[in-house]
This record gives C-alpha cells, sequence and structure tokens, in this order.
C-alpha cells in the first residue's frame, strides 16, 4: 500500500471515496475526464453504422434504451450515442467521446465497437447514479488473447451460466471462452457418431467428483434416476457459440487426448491397449481404430465450432499402458520412435496434421512439447513457464497460463477461511502482478506470447455460485494484465476502481469472493540483515490498519499504519483492520527474526529438488514462508532436509527451530522427525535432540508446524539439521537458531 492513497485515506474518511468518477478496468491506454455527465433516459437514442448494429442493440438493453430508438445512420440529435466507423490498424481499437449531449464511439470493426460499449457499460454499472462522467478515452488491448478456462467435465455447468459467464468475461473485454468439454469425469458434448459418449459417459454414480473419485469411478446411463451429470446438445452447443460471437468472445472447445480419456474408454473399451483390463485414462497409440474415433470427433467439433484453434489437451498422460502393450510397441518400432514420449508426439503430429488439412489450427497444454512439438501447433504453458519460453523460442505461438499465477481452482485467501479448493494459494493481488511475457525471452520471439489465461478445473467446484466464487473478482484482475499495457498498471489504484465493480458484481448476481480483510506483513530484510522494512497490504480499499509490535492484540489506539516501517530486533509484528473502531477480525501476525543463523553460510548435504526458492539463502534469510509453497520462500526437497550451518564462531545454542507445511493434495508432507546435531570444529557432530511429528499423515487440510529441539548447556559453531522425509515433497522455510 503506497504511502499516499493511506494519507489520502486519512484525510477522506468522511468524503466520498475516490474523486473519479472514471473506474474503468482494464484500464484504457488514456482516459482525460471531463466536466457534466450525459444522462440517458426517455429520449436518448442509439445510431449506428450498419456493421455495428448488434453493438447497438446490446448497449441498448444494458441503457434500457427500447429498440425503436436504435437506427441505422449517422445522424445525431440531443442526447444521441452515435457508433461510427472510423479506419484504423487496430480492429480492437476504439474513441469514445462522452459529452452532456452526445456519446461517439469510433472504430474499425465490430470489436473495436464492442469494447467501447463495454466501457460505456461498465461505466453506467459502477456510478452510483446512473449517469455516465464526460471523458475521452482511446484504448486497444495488449495482447489478442485474453481467455478463461472452464472446465465442464468434472462438473457439468449448464448453457445457461456459460452464457452468463460469457457476458461478464465480455464486460471486461476477454476474447476467448476455452470449455475443457471431456475428461475422465464425464464427456460433455453430443457425438452423433459416438452416442455412448453421451447416454454414459456423460453421467456419473455421484453428482460430486469428490464422493465419485473416491468411489469405484463407474459412470451411469442417461435417464436413470439416479443419474448425475449433463452435456451440451450440439443445438445448445451452437446457440452458445453464436451467442459467444455476439460478445466479442470466440469459443475454443477442448477434446482431451491421449490421456484424461477414461470416460471415453468406459464407453468404448475397444480404444483401451489390448492388454489393460483395469479403468485407465489412455488410449491406444498403437490402434488405428483411436485416431479413426479422434478424427470422427474432431470432425463433429468442427462442425459446431467455428474457432481457428481447436485444444487437444495433451497434458498428464501416463505411459506405462503404453510401456507394456504389443499395438503401441509395435507403432514405436513400425515409425522407428525411440521411446513412448515419442510416440505421444506421434500421435499430437497425427492429429495436428488433420486439424490443419482442415484450416484449423492444433493448440495443447505443454506436455506436446515433449517427444518433438508438431509444426504449427500452439502451446499452453501451464507448468510454470518454461514449456512456453521453449515453445516461442522455437517459433511456436504460446499462451501463458502458469499454475502459479493463473490457475483459478485454487485458494484466493487463507485456506482456513475457505471451501476446499484443490490446493494452491492464488490471491488476487498475485493474479494482479502477473506479467505474461518472461523476463528472459529474448524480444525478437516476444511476439509468440499471445497472451494468457485463466484456468477453473472443478474437481471441488460443484456449484455454479462456487465457480462464480472462484473466478471473481480474480478474472478482474487477470483482464487488466492482459488488456493494459504494465506502465498502467497500479495495484492501489487498482483496488480503488475495484471497489465500485462490486457493486457490478452485486447488480449482475455474481458470487463473488469478499475482499479479504487480512493484512499481509511483507518485511524486506536489508543486503546486511540489519534492519527489516515492514510493509502492510490488503484487499481492501482504504483500510484503516493498527498494529503492535509488542505481542498484543492492536487496539482502536495502537499505532496507526501510516507507510512502511522499519525494525532492527526481533518482534512479533501482530496488525489488524479496524472499522468503527473494533478490529473486523483476528489479528494478523509474523514474527520477524533477527536469529543468529540469520544470513550465515548454509551447506547442503542434499541439495533442494524444483523449489529452490532463494538457493543458499532460502534458510537463513529470515523470511517466513506464506500460504504458498509457490512463494519463493519455501524450499522443497523430494529427498531429506539435510544442512549445516556455520555461525562463523561458537555460539551458546537454546533453540534451533524449523516450520514444515503439509498438502497432502499435491504431495507435501510433514518429516517424521527433525534432529539438531551440533559440532565445534564441522567434523565430528553430536546431537542436541529431536523432535518427533505428531500431525497425521492422512491430515488433509493445509497444515504448518513448527519442529523444535532446545539444547542444554550447549555451545557450538556448527549446526547439523536434518529433517526425514515422510515421502513426497517436504517444505522449510526458515531454520531459526537462539
Ligand atoms: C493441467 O492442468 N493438467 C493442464
Ligand atoms: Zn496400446
Amino acid at each position: 500500500m503506497k504511502t499516499f492513497v493511506l494519507l489520502c485515506s486519512l484525510l477522506a474518511s468522511t468524503a466520498t471515496i475516490g474523486q473519479s468518477r472514471i473506474h474503468l478496468i482494464p484500464q484504457p491506454v488514456s482516459v482525460q475526464e471531463k466536466q457534466g455527465s450525459f444522462t440517458p433516459g426517455p429520449k436518448t437514442s442509439i445510431r449506428y453504422d450498419p456493421a455495428f448494429r448488434e453493438a447497438a442493440l446490446y448497449l441498448g438493453e444494458v441503457l434500457s434504451i427500447p429498440v425503436a430508438r436504435i437506427l441505422p445512420g449517422q445522424t445525431a440529435g440531443a442526447q444521441t450515442i452515435l457508433l461510427s466507423k472510423q479506419k484504423s490498424a487496430d480492429s480492437a481499437a476504439y474513441i469514445l467521446s462522452i459529452r452532456p449531449s452526445l456519446i461517439k464511439a469510433t472504430a474499425s470493426h465490430p470489436a473495436g465497437i464492442l469494447y467501447a460499449v463495454q466501457s460505456i457499460a461498465q461505466l453506467y454499472l459502477t456510478s452510483r447514479d446512473n449517469q455516465l462522467p464526460c471523458a475521452e478515452i482511446t484504448d486497444k488491448p495488449r495482447f489478442g488473447y485474453r481467455g478463461l478456462m472452464l472446465d465442464v467435465s468434472r462438473h457439468f455447468a449448464p448453457p445457461e451460466y456459460v452464457k452468463k459467464t460469457i457476458d461478464l468475461l465480455s464486460l471486461y473485454k476477454m476474447n476467448r471462452l476455452h470449455l475443457h468439454l471431456t475428461d475422465g469425469a464425464g464427456w460433455r458434448i453430443q457425438m452423433d457418431k459416438y452416442p455412448k459418449l453421451t447416454s454414459k459417459a456423460a453421467w456419473r454414480t455421484h453428482r460430486n467428483w469428490k464422493d465419485w473419485w473416491k468411489s469405484d469411478r463407474s459412470f451411469s446411463l442417461e435417464n436413470n434416476p439416479e443419474a448425475h451429470g449433463g452435456y451440451f446438445t450440439k443445438a445448445q452447443a451452437r446457440e452458445l457459440v453464436t451467442y459467444a460471437a455476439r460478445r466479442g468472445i470466440t469459443i475454443i472447445p477442448e477434446i482431451e487426448m491421449p490421456g484424461h480419456s477414461d470416460e471415453v474408454l468406459e464407453a468404448y473399451p475397444h480404444l483401451k491397449c489390448p492388454n489393460v483390463t483395469h479403468k485407465t485414462g489412455e488410449f491406444c497409440i498403437g490402434n488405428d481404430s483411436t485416431f479413426t474415433f479422434m478424427q470422427d470427433v474432431l470432425t463433429e467439433i468442427m462442425e459446431i465450432f467455428p474457432s481457428t484453434y481447436l485444444h487437444i489437451g495433451g497434458d498428464e498422460a501416463g505411459k506405462g499402458n503404453w510401456k507394456k502393450c504389443p499395438k503401441c510397441q509395435q507403432r514405436i518400432r513400425d515409425q522407428k520412435l525411440k521411446d513412448e514420449d515419442e510416440l505421444q508426439s506421434y500421435a499430437i503430429r497425427r492429429i495436428e496434421q488433420f486439424i490443419s488439412s482442415k484450416g484449423r489450427k492444433l493448440l495443447g497444454w505443454d506436455e506436446i512439447l515433449e517427444g518433438g512439438l508438431a509444426p504449427g501447433s500452439t502451446v499452453m504453458s501451464w507448468r510454470g513457464e518454461r514449456g512456453g519460453i521453449e515453445a516461442a523460442r522455437m517459433g511456436h505461438d504460446v499462451i501463458m497460463t502458469p499454475g502459479s499465477h493463473c490457475y483459478f481452482d485454487h485458494y484466493q485467501q487463507d485456506p482456513a477461511t475457505q471451501p476446499e479448493a484443490i490446493g494452491g494459494y492464488l490471491p488476487l493481488q498475485k493474479v494482479y502482478s502477473y506479467e505474461p511475457i518472461p523476463a528472459e525471452l529474448e524480444k525478437e520471439k516476444q511476439h509468440h506470447v499471445l497472451g494468457a489465461q485463466a484456468n477453473v478445473w472443478t474437481e471441488y467446484i460443484p456449484t455454479t455460485e462456487h465457480l462464480d466464487y472462484m473466478i471473481f473478482p480474480r478474472i478482474i484482475a487477470l483482464s487488466e494484465t492482459v488488456w493494459s499495457d504494465p506502465s498502467k498498471k497500479n495495484w492501489d489504484d487498482f483496488l480503488s476502481r475495484l471497489y465500485y465493480h462490486y457493486r457490478l458484481l452485486q447488480k449482475k448476481n455474481v458470487n463473488y469472493c469478499r475482499p479479504a480483510d487480512k493484512v499481509d506483513i511483507k518485511p524486506a530484510f536489508d543486503s546486511t540483515l540489519l534492519t527489516a522494512t515492514v510493509q502492510l497490504n490488503t484487499e481492501q480499499y482504504q483500510p484503516e490498519i493498527r498494529y503492535t509490535l509488542d505481542g498484543t492484540n492492536p487496539v482502536s489506539s495502537s499505532t496507526l499504519y501510516t507507510g512502511p516501517f522499519i525494525i532492527n530486533k526481533t518482534v512479533q509484528v501482530r496488525t489488524a483492520i479496524f472499522r468503527n473502531g473494533k478490529a473486523v477480525q483476528k489479528a494478523d501476525t509474523l514474527l520477524l527474526d533477527f536469529h543468529k543463523a540469520l544470513g550465515k553460510s548454509v551447506t547442503y548435504n542434499r541439495k533442494w529438488v524444483s523449489y529452490p526458492a532463494q538457493k543458499e539463502r532460502t534458510l537463513v534469510n529470515g523470511y517466513k514462508g506464506s500460504l504458498t509453497y509457490q512463494d519463493g520462500q519455501w524450499q522443497g526437497f523430494t529427498s531429506d532436509l539435510d544442512v549445516v550451518i556455520d555461525l562463523g564462531k561458537t555460539e551458546a545454542l537454546r533453540d534451533v527451530s524449523c516450520t514444515f507445511m503439509q498438502i497432502t493434495g499435491p504431495g507435501v508432507y510433514m518429516p517424521d522427525f527433525v534432529e539438531v546435531f551440533v559440532s565445534d570444529d564441522g567434523k565430528t557432530f553430536t546431537s542436541a535432540g529431536k523432535a518427533l511429528n505428531d500431525v497425521p499423515t492422512d491430515e488433509n487440510r493445509l497444515r504448518f508446524k513448527s519442529f523444535r529441539v532446545q539444547p542444554v548447556n550447549t555451545s557450538a559453531r556448527y549446526i547439523h539439521f536434518y529433517a526425514k522425509n515422510h515421502t513426497g515433497f517436504l517444505f522449510a522455510d526458515e531454520i531459526v537458531v537462539y
């Protein structure tokens, strides 16, 4: 939170919040606010260029202007909204001029005029008085691909909900809706050639994915009284395509292959590897019927969905069956493939040839890089940005959707306060902070990054109300990331505008996640580690934050936070947001440890694996980890944690501790135990104590535990810290020594 905002908040606590009347999200290229307003009313009419009829009718709906007053033409009377055509290099660009008696929107193309209209709609829906503030606005998007993926397989979302989502995406100038139509938990689109995909594979024995997953994962039959599920008929899907197009949104269908296809193989078991009798999600690549199936399905899909891109999944295919399957192995020999990675790549290339022969383009998750990327394919980078960077360097287009910033199935606030989610932690500010062009990507390759997309996987999202909750307001933060120039982005300013959009979301009956009353305490230790500058952040707009440094809970007379403050000794920072003189919830706390190991040298007997965090500095840099192991402060090990700290001189030791995290979904467990050994010469160590784990390994809620050893009458220069890995991942943030 920047100081100037807080000063304003003090001065303006009784005045109207915010001076500007313009609260557009995403932030346009330029906005000049003017005096006065345009007030839509009984005399207001819309005149449009014939190319812009659709947008004109939509604007009429938003402003309640009767169709009789929405006419083609360019003659403006009093109280006219004019939609005019004018050449522009960018079909999505628009200019919007709002004056007291005339609104003029110009663009070269229906896309641009729709964005102008959505800006008018936002101004209207976020205003207190249904007036449109006068302004001169020019605007165009930064990226051409601005997407949301909806997983309708794990839990089906009916067409009405998809339409509501389309309306909202359009309002925020997003332009792609990727529908994950098929997955192991259900097939969701009518296919004439393969009727069992919807008579069987679209219907489960359990409504809730989690219950079904824990059961024997059986399918039911359409019309069985106890069947749960659903699918889009072709007519419904076509209607969605048309509806979305009118809102400037292209629907991209995803048909998963060659993995994540359990439901297909339940309906058509002849497409499994012949030696596989158990349930499986992988097609047999050695069987030509697999390709017949895929081509038949994609042919029907292309008849429904006109999008250039067809998404074919490609992620997380288990390759074990293929290793043992005579047909797959025969295919490997016939095609002179090296291994099962190349077998997957063979399948994707074959599908890519088919898709491109029909004038379409293949889009797939980043696993399609493994074994060689098919020419002409576009990569969706989800396992971080590596796949995207690699593909862009090879000259392929990419869409960024890294789990770290774009997975809206992750928790958005403290998991203890939230409905169960799959794991992870992706608060609003982190979404907002996302920059789709990786810093390391060479300038001449950057144009391959077409944009970014949020993914909402629905394993733990059984209802559409819950979907709303996971999508909003995070998608609004992403909309600014993909539309606005980075120089226009500012978190505090975004929060001030978002404040007005909560009103809009209420009007639209969206069950959005309310801004958290949590205060994030962010220390920045300086390079000599002798001081830390502490900054307090929240999702609230202009909050009254008070804090203490003496371990007591803040009260209404505690120090008011007005900007970052500096500390130079171990303290417990306790802070809370106050409204009407009362703390709105339990205080947030962070212990800032100026402990004996801070900044000292650490030798790793075993290295971290894929979560280096701050490398050798991580465990002694003063920073505690937050709620997510992806925050760059949690170091991840798939082995035991086994390090030696050199304190530089012999010190008296009375307390050595380290916090670990458990979140069983992604396989993160507490250590079985921690043992601390000490030495004066760094060669001969003796045990100073052991701390055992008491967190059950089947506890699947996010848990933290500090393992503590308290040596008695002990002095030493070297500390050997050992934590026994239970299984999977071990995550540690800081070894604190006193
Ligand atoms: C994915 O999350 N498996 C693409
Ligand atoms: Zn096979």
